[in-house]
């Protein structure tokens, strides 16, 4: 293990007060960080048991860490291989600095060492090269070339919407700012968006010169609450739009009602949801406009990209207008309109398309994988919330996310995150509230969103590769519960027992 941030978050220097190395103890989650002197050596170790002793010997937290460290701990040379190093971290001693000529510490062996699980990884062995070849082997390699058709075509058909209605672009951001501007949203008009989201959401709507109006999200479910979007209706809202967090399917039901009753537009931001499905209908079909994002952590990749579907085919005719300069299809260099630039490329479709062959192998990777979290992690539901599916969805797992309970204070997910991370698992905290945040701090919102503020503190995203094996997920979830324990230890001993 030698990552930077681990490096400098275990060593600490010997005039370091104690209350600071209590900070630093509970900030590794190692129960251990090492003392440097003044040239970086390393002169001792101080361990969870070595401060609970000291405090009780009557040391004051205003003391240096000098005074209640442990002289006694074991170094290792860089010399050393790998393996050898490993060989002498046990159940006792589960970190071990390696140190230079002068014994100032270079990296550290772990506890068992494990391979690095990442938050999520493509899966690219299919038909990407051989498509990708074909491609540059023609010279297609732009944005015209047969693999763009024939991706749209096939998503098409996965998704449901005829052909010709889904339209490929550049990425999941100009995907939302595309469906907008092909339906008319623009200055003067609101659009609702939810306060837990990643930003291009709210982006694309400032970035076509419309105002986003910020609501709330459910406490579970972590999509748009219906409740809010009814209060932030106002004569100036055009349209909603709601995003399938994590693959969680937003209450389509009760939004398109809403939609219906105030002539509202209903633009899914779906780019985490291919998979996702309301009974038959596939996530970003129900409304009048749904974007997805092909970026390398989604479900199908093509490195950047993305994909806008209407439910209107003059509509999906005028966005293939604007995603290309505004230029007249039957008429070239002749342009109906100031359009953009969002094209995707060949190369990319080419991509895309291989990707869209294992799309159903996939998401059920992703299936299995919340199924065995969820097995594995049912009995923690005194602690954590588990996500729950409504039977009439179909959820693609894009991301597993737990909740912690409200009984932890603090910045709980960021403590289990460093405490996983520092295990070499790659689990990701939940966006920020988008109303927090400087470019969205003034915008338009209804109430103070506080079950946004309240997810973003205490969700946890799980790592999400479809290559993960049950062996893998048990070390995972072993994991999180060592990291439950040291919380829960904490907690109590916050409350006083
Ligand atoms: C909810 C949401 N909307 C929009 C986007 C934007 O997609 P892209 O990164 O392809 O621009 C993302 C990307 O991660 C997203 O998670």
């Amino acid at each position: 293990m030698d990552s930077p941030e681990l490096l400098s978050n275990l060593l600490i220097d010997e005039t370091t007060e104690l209350r600071d190395v209590l900070r630093a103890l509970d900030q590794t989650g190692l129960r251990i960080v090492f003392v440097t002197d003044a040239s970086s050596r390393l002169v001792g170790a101080i361990s969870d048991g070595d401060m609970r002793r000291g405090l009780l010997a009557g040391h004051g937290l205003d003391e240096p860490a000098s005074a209640v460290m442990n002289k006694n701990f074991i170094t290792l040379p860089e010399s050393l291989p790998e393996s050898e190093a490993r060989a002498h971290v046990s159940d006792r001693i589960t970190v071990i600095p390696i140190v230079d000529g002068v014994g100032r510490a270079q990296r550290f062996v772990l506890e068992k060492d494990p391979e690095f699980i990442p938050a999520a990884e493509p899966l690219l062995g299919g038909n990407e090269i051989s498509y990708v070849v074909d491609c540059l082997s023609s010279g297609w390699i732009s944005s015209q070339g047969a693999y763009v058709a024939a991706f749209e075509n096939a998503f098409a058909k996965l998704t449901g919407v005829p052909v010709g209605q889904a339209i490929t672009v550049s990425n999941g951001t100009v995907a939302l700012q595309l469906a907008l501007a092909a339906l008319d949203v623009g200055p003067g008009d609101e659009v609702i968006v939810p306060d837990l989201t990643f930003a291009a959401t709210l982006n694309a709507v400032l970035h076509v010169g419309a105002s986003p109006v910020i609501v709330d999200v459910d406490p579970i479910q972590l999509t748009m609450d219906p409740t809010a979007v009814r209060a932030a209706i106002t004569s100036r809202t055009r349209a909603i739009m709601p995003v399938h967090l994590y693959g969680q399917m937003s209450d389509m039901g009760k939004l398109g009602e809403i939609a219906r009753e105030h002539g509202l537009l209903v633009i899914e931001d779906a780019a985490e949801a291919l998979g996702s499905r309301l009974g038959s209908r596939h996530a970003g079909t129900l409304g009048d406009a749904g974007t997805f994002s092909f970026f390398a952590n989604k479900l199908i990749t093509t490195g950047e990209g993305g994909m806008v579907v209407f439910s209107d085919p003059e509509v999906a005719a005028r966005a293939r207008v604007l995603r290309d300069h505004g230029m007249d299809t039957k008429k070239r260099y002749w342009h109906l309109e100031a359009g953009f630039n969002f094209r995707l490329t060949n190369l990319q479709a080419a991509i895309g398309l291989a990707q869209l062959e294992k799309v159903d192998e996939l998401l059920a990777a992703k299936i299995r994988l919340a199924g065995s979290y969820t097995e594995r992690l049912a009995d923690l539901s005194e602690l954590i919330i588990l996500p729950e599916v409504d039977p009439n969805n179909v959820h693609s797992f894009w991301n597993f996310v737990v909740l912690f309970r409200d009984i932890f204070a603090g910045d709980v997910a960021d403590q289990m995150l460093r405490f996983m991370r520092a295990r070499k698992i790659d689990s990701r905290r939940l966006f920020y509230p988008m109303h927090v945040m400087p470019p969205y701090a003034n915008l338009r919102r209804i109430g103070d969103c506080p079950n946004s503020v309240s997810a973003s503190r205490t969700g946890v995203a799980f790592p999400a590769s479809p290559k993960l094996t049950e062996k893998q997920i048990d070390d995972i979830c072993k994991t999180f519960r060592s990291g439950i324990e040291m919380l829960n230890v904490k907690r109590l001993s916050a409350i006083g027992r």
